[in-house]
């Protein structure tokens, strides 16, 4: 089955993930591909484990899901998301068995390597999301990267390494063939948690019940009597960034369209939180009482962040910048 950002809850569960199979163990693939590796490794199990895979790739999801579909395989959860967001927002802490990644992008050019996925601060999340005795599994070409691997994993103090021989479905994954056609191998390591650090989830919820919820992110102001829409020019704001660590909220005001249907206009916005993107509408619509309301819009199913959030004032505080009197801010 296929979700989008919007159908989990943050977090989430096993029990309502898989309503017929929450007992069984559960397993997250990172960068599933064509999705070979899960029918492989589900069929070494008397029942097969939940499966939650997260993939960038589109094309490469609408294949995995046609493949575990055909395999038989209901109770899996394929997502086209960045791995991070996905683990640190919907996965509870010490939820899983095994956090798997074949064949990771390896980032070889000097200087990338702050794109590799699997760094410290990933062994420290994987850690606080996996249950005692769960691991991550490691299967790789590079020979670089996995040595960089297990030293990032030494550095997060949180995990010991282990070096074993690969499991026989990694070894059948479209990236393993193709290596093994050009005659390379595979390393392989099991990076096991010594203790399971507290990582918290971020900040963020799904767009509430009702539409007019005070939960949704709004504001309510007064506009000029002379308001004068065709002032707006794409902007930028950025902010957030609490602590050292934590990646802020990058907010850009794109484009402002009247609405045919209500009296009013919808700003488009893209708002960029670490790996997590999301472009989301705010209305700005006429109220019975002569103010207008600026509203996250349901529309694409937007998470609300603090990005999102933060949104809605950038709207807000442009259109006081033209003059509004701003009389509630509810973000
Ligand atoms: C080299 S391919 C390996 C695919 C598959 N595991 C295999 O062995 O055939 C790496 C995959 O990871 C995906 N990927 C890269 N970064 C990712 C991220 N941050 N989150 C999820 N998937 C990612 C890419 O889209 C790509 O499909």
């Amino acid at each position: 089955m296929i979700f989008r950002l919007s159908d989990f809850h943050f977090p989430d569960s096993a029990a309502r993930l898989y309503p017929a199979t929450p007992g069984r163990p559960w397993v997250l693939e990172v960068g599933f591909g064509d999705g070979r590796f899960w029918p492989h490794h589900a069929a070494t199990f008397p029942e097969a484990p939940n499966y939650l895979g997260v993939e960038l790739s589109g094309v490469s999801l609408l294949k995995a899901e046609r493949r575990l579909r055909a395999a038989g395989l209901a109770n899996a959860v394929l997502t086209k998301l960045p791995a991070l967001p996905l683990i640190r927002e919907v996965v509870p802490e010490g939820a899983l068995d095994a956090l798997v990644v074949n064949f990771p992008d390896p980032w070889p050019k000097a200087g990338h390597e702050e794109h590799r996925l699997l760094r410290a601060p990933f062994f420290r999340l994987a850690a606080s999301r996996l249950k005692p005795g769960g691991a991550v599994l490691l299967t790789t070409d590079h020979d670089e990267y996995f040595e960089f691997a297990c030293r990032e994993a030494e550095a997060s103090g949180v995990m010991r390494t282990e070096r074993t021989g690969t499991p026989p479905a990694a070894l059948e994954t479209k990236y393993a063939l193709k290596w093994r056609d050009l005659g390379l191998g595979a390393n392989h390591a099991r990076f096991v948690p010594t203790r399971h650090p507290h990582v918290p989830h971020g900040t963020i919820a799904r767009y509430p019940d009702p539409e007019d919820s005070p939960a949704v992110p709004h504001a309510i102001l007064t506009l000029p009597p002379h308001f004068d829409p065709t002032a707006f020019h794409k902007q930028t704001a950025r902010g957030g960034q609490t602590r050292e660590d934590a990646a802020g909220w990058t907010v850009v005001l794109l484009d402002l369209c009247r609405s045919l249907k209500q009296d009013g206009w919808v700003m488009l916005a893209h708002v960029v939180e670490g790996e997590l993107t999301q472009e989301v509408l705010i209305g700005i619509t006429a109220r019975e009482d002569g103010r207008h309301l600026v509203r996250l819009s349901r529309f694409g199913g937007p998470i609300i962040t603090p990005g999102v959030k933060a949104a809605v004032g950038a709207v807000t505080d442009w259109l006081a910048g033209q003059g509004a009197q701003v009389t509630h801010r509810g973000y």
